[in-house]
């Protein structure tokens, strides 16, 4: 690793993916290509919240290690430079979960449990009341995964910012209870008052909210209608073959391309946006155009999209390519784990838990 790679003036940027399974459109129009821009000039850690899959899956360990491998194939296939950026492995950094604790101090019970996201995802994944106490446990950490790397930004999907709020919170909260910053203090103000941690911003992708191929309701893996990275040529055309054009016309009808999912698609993959133009032009006055043609064109643009992500991925599928891996993450963590020790540190000092220091055995 260069120096200047990771040059201290560069402002830092920490984003993480829960591994759940292959990475879809949905992510990378959400956080994936903000990552790929970001990294071009900042710090960027990005986390692999292993832990946070335990929240649902505690019994099935198996499946969240070849999960925590798959999702690091996703990023390095489309395009996050383990060389700039710093790859993180969750599990591996104590002081994520110290934090979470001096973290856990300072957020009302209810103030948690009222966390839109966490409401959300009980509702969507039919929780109930039989979900385990880290449930919403892992909010609080989520406050931790971000404050360690005192990040400027976190590029998210929408949904996550929900979360990105109750860490600001958890921020301003812990500089004007330990580092005496006074409560008026404005947000990007507080490192420089004093304050161990900045209060940093999320940052939204282009697209916030990826409709999925059933035309309802939001890209994802549990719902069954998400196009993966990985999916073939086929399994794309397939997909978006399939889908339900919002209304039933013959292609010399006029039709409405406003709800049409399909046209969603062409609006965020095809990049000609005159070609675009004129295909909603000619949908609306019924001009000789089936939904087969709308369709033919956003398969094109999606392959075209996925096809170097599909390049790249098989060089890590061959022999000894998970080893390729865990080397990686390795040495993301080690790096990551220098700044979170020095975070952790400073947020025992202001707390008056700064009796000595302590330093990490190196990995083995
Ligand atoms: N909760 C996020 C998700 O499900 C993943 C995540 C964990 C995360 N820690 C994070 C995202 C820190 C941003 C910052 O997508």
């Amino acid at each position: 690793m260069t120096g200047t790679n990771h040059a201290v003036d560069r402002t830092r940027v920490l984003t993480g993916d829960t591994p759940t399974g292959r990475l879809h459109l949905g992510h990378y129009v959400g956080s994936i290509e903000n990552r790929l821009r970001l990294q071009e000039e900042h710090e960027c850690y990005f986390l692999l919240a292993n832990l946070h899959a335990f929240t649902t899956r505690a019994n099935k360990p198996d499946e969240i290690r070849r999960d925590t491998i798959e999702i690091v194939k996703d990023w390095l296939a489309c395009g996050i430079d383990p060389e700039r950026s710093t790859i993180v492995l969750q599990s591996e950094v104590p002081a994520i979960a110290e934090l979470t604790w001096f973290f856990a101090m300072l957020l009302p019970f209810n103030r948690v449990m009222r966390n839109p996201t966490l409401k959300t995802e009980i509702e969507a994944k039919g929780l109930g009341d039989q979900y385990p106490f880290g449930f919403p446990m892992y909010a609080v950490g989520q406050c931790a995964d971000i404050l360690v790397f005192r990040p400027a930004f976190v590029p998210v999907g929408v949904d996550q910012v929900a979360h990105i709020e109750m860490c600001r919170e958890v921020a301003r909260r812990f500089n004007q209870t330990y580092c005496a910053v006074d409560p008026h203090t404005e947000d990007e103000d507080h490192p420089a008052r004093g304050g161990v941690f900045p209060v940093p911003a999320a940052l939204v992708g282009r697209v916030g909210r990826l409709i999925g191929t059933d035309g309802r309701q939001k890209m994802s893996k549990s719902l069954d209608n998400a196009i993966f990275l990985s999916d073939t040529p086929k399994q794309v055309k397939k997909k978006i073959g399939a889908m339900y054009p919002g209304q039933s016309r013959q292609p010399d009808e006029p039709g409405d391309p406003d709800i049409n999912p399909v046209f969603t698609y062409a609006e965020i993959f095809i990049e000609d946006t005159a070609c675009v133009a004129d295909l909603k032009d000619r949908y609306r006055r019924g001009d000789n155009i089936g939904d087969g043609h709308v369709k033919a064109a956003v398969i094109e643009a999606v392959n075209d999209l996925l096809e170097p992500i599909r390049a790249r991925r098989a060089d890590y599928e061959k022999p000894g390519g998970d080893d390729l891996i865990i080397d990686i993450i390795r040495d993301g963590t080690a790096r990551a784990n220098t700044l979170a020790e020095e975070t952790l540190w400073r947020a025992k000092e202001a707390m008056r838990l700064g009796f000595w220091r302590r330093s990490l055995g190196a990995a083995t």
